[in-house]
């Protein structure tokens, strides 16, 4: 059986993401920093004949993902956890945004990924196989870079550069590596005018997440579709 494990998988995209790999019978480990809201989430997946597990993880704590290098076997690994940490901040100016909540976006949004992912890699290289997928934003495209929320922007940027950087260490070895851009989700970072559902913007990460040996890898998707960095 095919293992997946998910990070933020209590709540919003992450929840989706770990119910649409359950129907896809992967066994699934669902990673939450707060335990219990880890077990009551995979209560209600189990209810619906899911195979998902919680799994305790905090991915701004080195401990947690010391715990990761022991798993048997992942085959998805979905880097989902996120956070938007300028909100925290009166005006999101890149001008006034103090460096310490940048720094706090930087160590959920890319270190975490960057310590997991030195954990996961190598039980994916022992068995010859694996898909990770980084969950991204459009406000994290160069291309399209516009001013404000300098800690969203940066590290999410920086988590993009993970993904070019891992897909070519690990070229030729059937693990293939991709960010995505879910799209504007109701979530609670989203918010209420967001278009899109979550199983909506669960779909593309899933589709990453589920890619054949001959998909693409490096690279930045958006509705299952290529886009710019
Ligand atoms: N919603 C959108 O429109 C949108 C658009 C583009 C990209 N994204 C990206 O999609 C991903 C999921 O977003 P969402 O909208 O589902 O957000 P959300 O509803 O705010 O959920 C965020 C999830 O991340 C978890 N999390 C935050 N910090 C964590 C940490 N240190 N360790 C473990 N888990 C942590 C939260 O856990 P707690 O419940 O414990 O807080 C929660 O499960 C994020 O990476 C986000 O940047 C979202």
């Amino acid at each position: 059986m095919l293992v997946a494990l998910v990070t933020g998988g209590n709540r919003g995209i992450g929840f989706e993401v770990c119910r649409q790999l359950g129907r896809l019978d992967y066994a699934v480990l669902l990673g939450a920093r707060d335990l219990a809201k880890g077990e009551e989430a995979a209560a209600v997946l189990n209810s619906e004949g899911l195979n998902v597990s919680a799994l305790k993880l905090d991915v701004a704590n080195e401990q947690d993902i010391a715990r990761l290098g022991e798993l048997e076997r992942v085959d998805a690994l979905v880097n989902n956890a996120g956070i938007a940490p300028d909100r925290a901040h009166p005006d999101t100016s890149a001008l006034l945004v103090p460096a310490e909540l940048v720094r706090l976006g930087f160590e959920t949004n890319t270190l975490g990924p960057y310590r997991i992912c030195q954990q996961i890699v190598p039980i994916m290289q022992r068995h010859g196989y694996g898909r990770i997928v980084n969950v991204a934003t459009g406000m994290a495209q160069l291309s399209e870079m516009n001013g404000r929320s300098p800690g969203y922007r940066l590290s999410k940027t920086a988590l993009n550069a993970l993904t070019r950087i891992l897909a070519d260490e690990l070229e030729g070895m059937n693990i293939l590596v991709n960010s995505v851009d879910p799209g504007w989700v109701k979530t609670d970072m989203g918010g209420r005018a967001a278009p899109l559902s979550p199983e909506q913007g669960a779909e593309t990460i899933v589709w990453a997440a589920t890619l054949p040996e001959v998909g693409p890898t490096g690279g930045f998707f958006k509705e299952k579709r290529q886009i710019a960095w």
